[in-house]
């Protein structure tokens, strides 16, 4: 009999963070790039030892996805899905719509006209192509912005703009219907300091969130991103919680789904930006894993040497940075020990998913 996404999760690697996670029925993963699972290196091997749960990175966006209007390129994404499934993972999906990343084809392509019918073609392909083997699925990536001027504070988006305001409700039904075993998630960045802008972030999601729920749209989760900075990042555990709390009652789980630390302004040796990058792992999830709706954490990446944030983010000293469980080597760093910390001393959960 085919094991069950619970069952699955908690298999094996006792001693990996996925192991760690799921002793208190919570589920650890990471997002991964196909190229990077395909190549050369212990990659996999730590994917598998640590993991209980992979997300593509960029596999299931529309830029990847979507070669031209009709054309669906499912080849990187189901390469993950085949490896998460070979070693007892679950899969996660991400992101049906953003308003970044789309097809170079879609600005001349996309009207007013055909908008909806180009958005239901999608999440149906998309969902139905997945259908019972995802554990959960970003519909709508990072909708609103604290500095719209839109009463709604909804962000900027070639999806506002075509479909008007209705077009995140109508995500989730859509998805929902391709899908009905799936968490459907909506995803959110900047929720995390203890600073004006992320108080705004939170009171639009929360906003957000009701309103949808009052619609009666199937939002299972909110999707906290969590990409902090060793020297930026603000924690105020009791707003943290307060918000998470307030989510709890809309009914909703909530994932940490893109965790990382970022140490560009941390100076001194790396044994020393290990130590700062750990703590703000440790003072966050402390925070976070005390309520008991954050059913998942995920990292974006696994390993420092494939953090996306050494495209964007530079260190005076010309090193690279060091965001992620795993160094370059793959050796566990003391953010590694930081979240397995966190996981053991997390309240249990009745169980995965
Ligand atoms: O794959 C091409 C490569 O062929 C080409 O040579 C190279 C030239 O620059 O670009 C490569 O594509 C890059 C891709 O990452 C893969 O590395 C894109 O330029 C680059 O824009 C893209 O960045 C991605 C970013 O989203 C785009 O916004 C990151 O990998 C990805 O990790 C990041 O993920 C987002 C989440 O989806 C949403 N939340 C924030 C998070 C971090 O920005």
């Amino acid at each position: 009999m085919a094991l069950g996404p619970a069952a699955r999760n908690a298999r094996p690697a006792p001693d990996g963070l996925r192991g760690h996670a799921a002793a208190r029925g919570l589920i650890y993963g990471a997002a991964v790039s196909a190229a990077d699972i395909g190549g050369a290196g212990g990659l996999p091997g730590a994917l598998a030892t640590e993991c209980g749960m992979l997300v593509p990175g960029n596999e299931l966006k529309w830029s990847r996805l979507r070669p031209a209007p009709d054309t669906f390129d499912f080849g990187p994404a189901d390469a993950i899905h085949a490896f998460a499934d070979a070693n007892g993972m679950l899969f996660r999906g991400h992101t049906l719509l953003w308003w970044k990343q789309l097809p170079a084809w879609f600005a001349g392509t996309a009207t007013a006209g055909n908008a909806a019918g180009l958005l239901e073609t999608h999440i149906n392909t998309v969902v139905a192509h997945f259908k019972g083997r995802a554990q959960s699925w970003d519909v709508v990536n990072e909708g609103l912005d604290p500095k719209s001027d839109r009463s709604d504070g909804l962000a900027p988006s070639a999806w506002l703009d075509l479909l008007g305001p209705g077009y995140i409700a109508t995500a989730f039904r859509l998805a929902h219907a391709a899908d009905p075993s799936a968490l459907l998630v909506y995803n959110e960045n900047n929720m995390d300091d203890d600073s004006g802008y992320s108080d705004r972030k939170r009171a639009q999601v929360l906003s957000l969130l009701t309103s949808l729920r009052d619609e009666g749209v199937p939002v299972g989760a909110l999707g906290i991103q969590a990409h902090l900075s060793a020297t930026e990042t603000t924690i105020n555990p009791e707003k943290l919680r307060g918000f998470i709390g307030a989510v709890a009652d809309l009914g909703l789980k909530v994932i940490i789904s893109e965790l990382d630390v970022r140490d560009d302004r941390v100076p001194g040796a790396p044994a020393d930006r290990d130590v700062a990058v750990a703590r703000i792992y440790a003072a966050y999830l402390d925070a976070v894993l005390a309520e008991p709706n954050v059913i998942a954490v995920v990292t974006w990446g696994l390993s420092d040497k494939w953090s996306w944030l050494n495209r964007y983010w530079h260190r005076k000293d010309g090193l690279p940075l060091r965001p992620l469980p795993l160094d370059a080597d793959l050796t566990r760093k003391p953010a590694w020990r930081a979240m397995m910390g966190a996981f053991d001393a997390a309240p249990n959960r009745p169980g995965p998913g």
